[in-house]
C-alpha cells in the first residue's frame, strides 16, 4: 500500500502550532491572514499554471516570522530564514522548492517592484488579494494599489 503525504497539512500544522504559542488576538488574526493568503496563492497558481502545493505553503508561511514574534521590521526576510528549517526538518522538500517558497516569503514585501519570478509575484499577489477580500469597502494601501488593479483586471 502506497502513502501519500500530504505537504500542506504538514505545513499547516507546523503553522498551527506556531499560531497557538502566541498572543491570542495575533493569534486570531494570523489564522485567517495566513489560511486566507494561501487560498488566494492557489486560485492565482490554478489560473496562472503554476504549482497549487507550492502556492498553498508559501501563502501559509509568508509571515511566519511576524506573527511568532509579533515585529513587523524586515519581516519578509526573517520570515525566509526561519522557515527553511521548518521545511527542513519535515524532510519532504527538495532544495529547489524550499529555495523558490523561501525567495518568494523574503521578497514578498516588494509590492512596487514587479520584476520577480512568477512565485514572487504570485505571493505579493496573494497579499495583496487577500487584504482586497477582507476589506472591500476600504481603500487600498498606495503601495499595494496597482497590484490591486491589474488583480481586478486579471479575475473580476
Ligand atoms: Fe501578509
Amino acid at each position: 500500500m502506497e502513502f501519500t503525504i500530504d505537504r500542506t497539512a504538514v505545513v499547516a500544522n507546523a503553522v498551527r502550532t506556531m499560531l497557538d504559542s502566541i498572543d491570542e488576538q495575533r493569534a486570531a488574526e494570523g489564522y485567517i491572514h495566513l489560511f486566507g493568503v494561501a487560498k488566494c496563492c492557489v486560485l492565482l497558481a490554478k489560473k496562472r499554471g503554476l504549482d497549487c502545493e507550492l502556492a498553498y505553503i508559501m501563502g501559509l508561511l509568508h509571515d511566519y516570522s511576524y506573527y511568532l514574534t509579533g515585529d513587523r521590521e524586515e519581516h519578509a526576510r526573517k520570515s525566509g530564514d526561519m522557515i527553511l528549517p521548518l521545511l527542513a526538518k519535515t524532510e519532504l522538500f527538495v532544495i529547489c522548492e524550499m529555495g523558490t517558497i523561501a525567495k518568494a516569503i523574503a521578497s514578498h514585501s516588494d509590492k512596487n517592484k514587479t520584476d520577480g519570478n512568477p512565485y514572487d509575484e504570485l505571493l505579493k499577489d496573494g497579499d495583496v488579494l487577500d487584504r482586497m477580500l477582507m476589506s472591500p469597502g476600504s481603500e487600498q494601501k498606495e503601495i499595494h494599489k496597482a497590484r490591486a488593479e491589474k488583480l481586478t483586471q486579471e479575475l473580476f
